[in-house]
């Protein structure tokens, strides 16, 4: 393993029915005036936005509105969150949603702080923040571990780009799996399966020989593999929510990461599509995955081939034919749970797009294989 140092700021409270006592114990830590920040209609369609006014009021808190959030947040509603955070003097926010909430505030509490506009500061003057408006998360959609570290994906509309930025960790994450009860399925599959994207992406980063933190992702990925078919044929099966959830958590606690250089080849491909298409992020990674896999046979067969054999139970008789089984294992499993394995069941057949975002995509170091940008178009068009 390569070395590293290792610190952890994200309190965790996890467990069925724990949001209205974690939410209280942790307002005893914040100040006065708590901005709620949340998506569109499904927070106050379950029920939770009049629960959480009624439990912040409890604790003596001014409560400021900050809703509809979109999936894919964008730059604009990060400018608008900051502004609400200046206007009415906010001391704490806290993020009540998915990950597209959970990345929009992490971006607010960074430029709230500061009078520099944060995609030139990273981007252009490689910069990054260091001062934050405290945050907390209530995960309502598990799957991306966004309330589990400081990075955050915004889609910058202007730019036609959907990159990474630095943000602001949590000062604690709630873990309800009771909250997440009204995801509709195919979120719940499309969160399960970026899950289980963040384990491989990172398995499949550099260094590629045995270490801890790899046998223990192994068993995130078994992990994430079996609930989710538990779910899908029991969405009423609570034990697999939770451990769905704490799954998701462990893909982005940093543990797995430890000693390592991440891969996310895979991740900056979708996000760059998903610029041009807003296209759901977990569905967008399940039609990616294996073609790009397939690409990276040869460098990455070694690893491949001990995934298949370790979490995919495939073995053939050579290093090669093991990984390649690896990766029919990986997409017989991808279309076992009803997620999409071409870009046209997406809506998405024009080719310009798939070539503009191979052209903006970020490429990434941590990855086996240095792709050109004419092969990762090569890859999006084997998936048209
Ligand atoms: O907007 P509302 O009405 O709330 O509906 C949302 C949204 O439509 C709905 N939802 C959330 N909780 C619900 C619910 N519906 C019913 N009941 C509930 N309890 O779910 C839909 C999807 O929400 P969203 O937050 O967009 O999904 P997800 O959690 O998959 O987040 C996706 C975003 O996270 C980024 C993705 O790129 C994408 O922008 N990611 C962030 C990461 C990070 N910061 O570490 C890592 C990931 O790789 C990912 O890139
Ligand atoms: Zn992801």
């Amino acid at each position: 393993m390569n070395n590293f140092t290792f610190q952890y700021p994200v309190r965790q409270h996890f467990g069925k029915g724990c949001a209205e006592s974690a939410i209280k114990e942790e307002m005893n830590h914040t100040g006065t005036n708590v901005l709620l920040a949340y998506g569109g209609s499904s927070l106050k369609r379950t029920g939770l936005y009049d629960k959480i006014q009624g439990w912040l009021h409890e604790c003596g808190k001014n409560v400021f509105d900050f809703g509809g959030i979109m999936p894919n947040p964008t730059y604009a509603m990060v400018q608008e969150g900051a502004k609400m955070v200046r206007q009415h003097n906010i001391d704490f926010i806290l993020a009540v949603g998915g990950g597209s909430v959970i990345d929009c505030c992490k971006i607010v509490a960074a430029q709230a702080k500061l009078d520099a506009d944060i995609w030139e500061m990273q981007y252009a003057n490689h910069l990054f923040p260091t001062e934050f408006l405290p945050m907390g998360a209530v995960v309502t959609a598990s799957g991306t571990g966004a309330e589990q570290n400081n990075g955050a994906v915004i889609t910058n509309t202007e730019k036609k780009l959907k990159q990474p930025l630095v943000g602001a960790y949590n000062s604690f994450a709630i873990l309800d799996c009771e909250l997440t009860k009204t995801v509709p399925m195919k979120q719940v599959v499309s969160g399960a399966f970026d899950t289980l994207s963040h384990c491989m992406e990172t398995y499949m980063g550099k260094p590629m020989a045995d270490n801890i933190s790899d046998e223990i992702n192994e068993a995130v990925m078994r992990n994430v593999i079996n609930n989710l078919r538990a779910i899908i044929a029991d969405p009423d099966n609570d034990f697999a929510r939770g451990e769905l959830m704490w799954a998701s958590a462990m893909a982005e606690n940093s543990l797995l990461k430890l000693g390592k250089q991440t891969d996310f080849q895979c991740h900056m491909l979708e996000h760059a599509v998903a610029a041009y298409t807003n296209c759901n992020h977990g569905q967008g990674l399940a039609v990616i995955h294996p073609a790009l896999y397939r690409h990276m046979l040869g460098e990455g067969s070694e690893k491949l081939a001990r995934m298949a054999e370790r979490v995919w139970n495939v073995e053939g008789s050579t290093t090669e034919q093991t990984a390649a089984l690896g990766i029919n294992a990986l997409e017989a499993f991808i279309r076992e749970i009803g997620m999409p394995t071409r870009w046209a069941e997406l809506g998405i057949t024009d080719e310009n797009v798939l070539r503009a975002a191979a052209d903006t995509c970020l490429l990434m170091p941590g990855c086996c294989k240095q792709f050109s940008r004419d092969e990762l178009f090569e890859v999006l068009k084997e998936c048209m």
